[in-house]
């Protein structure tokens, strides 16, 4: 009898497990982590951070030392990329073979899970910030592969991410193909990394494409909302993120490389800066993608598959260059404090949670610097003031809609003042411009949040902006 109940819970407690292997999914989640922030998370943060929310791979933009010592024995995978200021320095390989030997062959076998090498970022893309484009991609590509070959790790992948304009303006899917100023070099490239078996990483920011297309924003969410769709012969196009893949896809079969597999390497969507970023908007868009990418659906042109992705990002960067509007700098799930901004599962299971919340940031007191607001002052030196107050620190939150647009021109001095003094860790001399007064009470309006920084224990060197762009 109690050996019956027993056996009866065992093969309960199987079918159980068994469910569970069903609901879990091998399409991976990973995030990315940039650290062009004056208020940066410490790396035993993060580590605790994917831990807790089950998220098992990140992306690093700068391999520092002390951010690779945390990954030590925490089966979580690393990608790292080798910056351009690092690759324009490289005139021998064995420079390239140092440096893989020092950042991803040393911390291996300290038991850090390396997965890519990114070898630059995004050479081919068409923005200004990256006129400065340089030739060597696809030969440091293989200087990076050779090196990593010579250290015996043949499952680290090297590859370098794209952004979508590489793909010429299309109407239609079928239509995708690569720049005409590129081409020539996106065909060695892909012959580079079909020869090494690694991915295509390409870069979605939906926000950016649904405007460059003039399609209805809706079409970028994945809730049907949108009465807009792409008709294309026999498939129909419901959503931003297939379009652009499958136009991909073609282009990629146009090229010969119809199988290649392809990595989205960032995604997401921003909060600020932009008329429709915000945080619910955010929401709406992971829970949808996220839902998507559970039911591996595909897209018309690969139907019925897994798509890995990067989601885009760990937390807001207020220093990230931003060439393609102010919403670059408030892709974080988090906010610079640690806080999650909203509801996201990360394990795919679409559960109504928000991820757990940072441990051991610690906040500075309430304090803002703020403008006194005085009519009697020279109205120049005060524009030249918040001026500089504003190229020094981040005004991102004054672009066009977004939550501190609105706000009056006596409003935005006190903002920018305030930014430069938070930026600056509450630094009393960070606060001495034209007008300039501190106060403990809270200038913020019920849309535009006039921060408090943390304090930040990691004073290690965060990487050049040069390949770090989003
Ligand atoms: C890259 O190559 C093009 C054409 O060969 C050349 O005009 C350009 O100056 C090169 N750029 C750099 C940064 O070397
Ligand atoms: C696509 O269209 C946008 C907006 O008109 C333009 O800025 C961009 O250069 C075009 N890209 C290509 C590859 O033609
Ligand atoms: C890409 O690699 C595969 C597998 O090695 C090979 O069969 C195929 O011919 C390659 N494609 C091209 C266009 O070189
Ligand atoms: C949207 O519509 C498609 C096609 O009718 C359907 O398969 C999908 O489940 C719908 N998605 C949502 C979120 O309602
Ligand atoms: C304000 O300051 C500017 C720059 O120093 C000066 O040229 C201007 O005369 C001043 N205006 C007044 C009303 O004092």
């Amino acid at each position: 009898m109690y050996g019956k109940i027993s056996s009866l819970w065992i093969s309960l407690l199987m079918s159980l497990i068994l469910f569970c292997g069903e609901i879990h999914v091998r399409a991976y989640l990973g995030i990315n982590w940039g650290r062009m922030a004056t208020q940066k998370f410490v790396p035993s943060m993060v580590v605790d951070l994917l831990l807790q929310n089950g998220i098992p791979e990140l992306r690093l933009f700068q391999p520092s030392f002390n951010v690779l010592d945390a990954f030590a024995e925490t089966n979580i995978g690393l990608g790292i990329t080798l910056q351009e200021n690092f690759l324009r320095n490289i005139v021998e390989q064995k420079q390239m073979d140092d440096y893989i030997h020092e950042r991803v062959k040393v911390y291996t076998d300290q038991g850090v899970k390396f997965r890519y090498v990114y070898v630059g970022n995004e050479p081919f893309t068409k923005s200004l910030y990256m006129k400065k484009q340089f030739n060597g991609t696809i030969r440091y590509l293989k200087m990076a592969r050779d090196a990593l070959d010579k250290f015996n790790l043949p499952d680290v992948k090297a590859t370098t991410p794209h952004f979508t304009d590489i793909l010429t303006n299309v109407s239609k899917p079928s239509e995708g193909d690569f720049r005409e100023d590129i081409k020539g070099k996106m065909l060695e490239f892909l012959d580079c990394i079909n020869r090494t078996g690694a991915p295509l990483f390409i870069h979605i920011f939906p926000i950016y494409s649904v405007n460059l297309y003039g399609f209805d924003v809706d079409f970028a969410f994945f809730d049907n909302k949108s009465k807009f769709k792409v008709v294309d012969g026999k498939n129909t196009y419901t959503n931003l993120f297939a379009f652009i893949y499958d136009t991909l896809v073609s282009a990629l079969a146009k090229a010969g490389y119809g199988d290649m597999e392809i990595v989205v390497g960032q995604i997401g969507w921003p909060t600020d800066g932009y008329a429709s970023a915000s945080e619910k908007n955010a929401e709406r868009f992971y829970r949808g993608l996220l839902q998507y990418i559970a039911k591996k659906e595909g897209t018309p042109l690969r139907p019925n598959r897994d798509i890995d992705m990067y989601l885009l990002g760990l937390t807001d960067e207020n220093m990230v260059v931003t060439d393609y509007g102010p919403y670059q700098r408030h892709w974080g799930i988090y906010k610079h404090d640690g806080v999650p901004k909203y509801k996201i599962d990360f394990t795919l299971q679409d559960r109504d949670i928000k991820p757990s919340v940072a441990k051991g940031t610690v906040r500075m007191p309430n304090r803002w610097c703020v403008f006194d607001g005085k009519t009697d002052h020279n109205e120049t030196l005060v524009l030249k003031d918040y001026d500089f107050a504003c190229a020094k620190s981040d005004c991102s939150a004054f672009g066009a809609g977004a939550t501190c647009d609105h706000l009056s021109f006596t409003e935005k001095v006190s903002y920018a003042y305030n930014m430069l003094y938070q930026m600056g860790n509450q630094d009393m001399k960070k606060c001495k411009l034209l007008g300039a007064t501190l106060t403990t009470n809270n200038p913020s309006t019920p849309d535009c949040d006039f921060p408090i920084e943390i304090l930040t224990a990691e004073v290690v060197n965060s990487g050049s902006g040069l390949t770090k762009k989003y």
